[in-house]
């Protein structure tokens, strides 16, 4: 029978605990994922009690206290600290998310974080985006035109023709929905996955650019935009309110539409 068990050294050690601060009576607990590529150890879960009168209202507030506070050596990614830059993703409760914009209140109990799933991890909170980025190269995202501008300057679009883009450029490429995909899980390697194909929907739906039957061209492919199987995850993930799912549902019918 076959038989399922994690890598010896991808077991879970026991992690350090890291009590509150003397005289804090409001606090709350973290289990944060730790793990260094250069030391040699299993990853393990540390537990920092956060002194919540000190702390901001935010999942990425607790991290900065813990890094400025207690244990510099905590590593994660942010920058724009507003749910605009994609940098903070990471799993909170079981849930991907920007720890920006994830209210601790909103958190229950002890708030465990770990890196989003199913991504190489460089260190602690931090994954590897490599694969995901060169996914994201091959849809070639930029407007494709052959004829000149026809002003001279600029391509205009009517109103309604730039509304059909709503939903879709809003994307900031946090890849929440693509961790939380089974098919992506599984078929990562081949799979473009639900972020990368909202993002090949936004140009296949831009009435500027002028390369849709070749993009549509390089989408054929079993593996590539079949894989998604409408599990509905993706919009369920999304931190932005958008709907991956709808945009490759967009996309098979473009492929339909254009076989008739
Ligand atoms: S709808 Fe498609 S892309 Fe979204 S989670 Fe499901 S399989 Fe993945
Ligand atoms: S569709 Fe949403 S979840 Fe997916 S990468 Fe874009 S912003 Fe992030
Ligand atoms: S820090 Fe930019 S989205 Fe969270």
């Amino acid at each position: 029978m076959a038989e399922f068990s994690l890598p010896a050294n991808s077991k879970i050690g026991k992690g350090k605990a890291h009590p509150a601060a003397d005289g804090a009576t409001n606090t709350r607990t973290f289990k944060v994922y730790r793990w260094n590529p250069d030391d040699g150890q299993n990853p393990r879960m540390d537990t920092y009690e956060v002194d919540m009168d000190e702390c901001g209202p935010m999942v990425l507030d607790a991290l900065g206290y813990i890094k400025n506070i207690i244990d510099p050596t905590l590593t994660y990614r942010r920058s724009c600290r507003e749910g605009v830059c994609g940098s903070c993703s990471m799993n909170m409760n079981g849930v991907n998310g920007l720890a920006c914009t994830t209210a601790i209140e909103d958190c229950k109990g002890t708030i465990s974080i770990t890196p989003l799933p199913h991504m190489e991890v460089i260190k602690d909170l931090v994954p590897d985006f490599k694969h995901f980025y060169a996914q994201y190269a091959s849809i070639k995202p930029w407007m494709q035109t052959e004829t000149p501008t026809p002003t001279g300057k600029e391509r205009l679009q009517s109103k309604e023709e730039r509304e059909k883009i709503d939903g879709y450029y809003e994307c900031i490429l946090c890849a929440c929905c693509s961790t939380s995909c089974p098919s992506y899980w599984w078929n990562g390697d081949k799979y473009l996955g639900p972020a990368i194909l909202l993002q090949a929907y936004r140009w296949l739906a831009d009435s500027r650019d002028e390369n849709t039957g070749e993009r549509l061209d390089a989408l054929e492919d079993p593996f590539r935009l079949y894989r998604c199987h409408t599990i509905m995850n993706c919009a369920n993930a999304c931190p932005k309110g958008l709907n991956p799912a709808k945009a490759i549902a967009e996309i098979k019918k473009m492929m339909l539409e254009r076989q008739v």
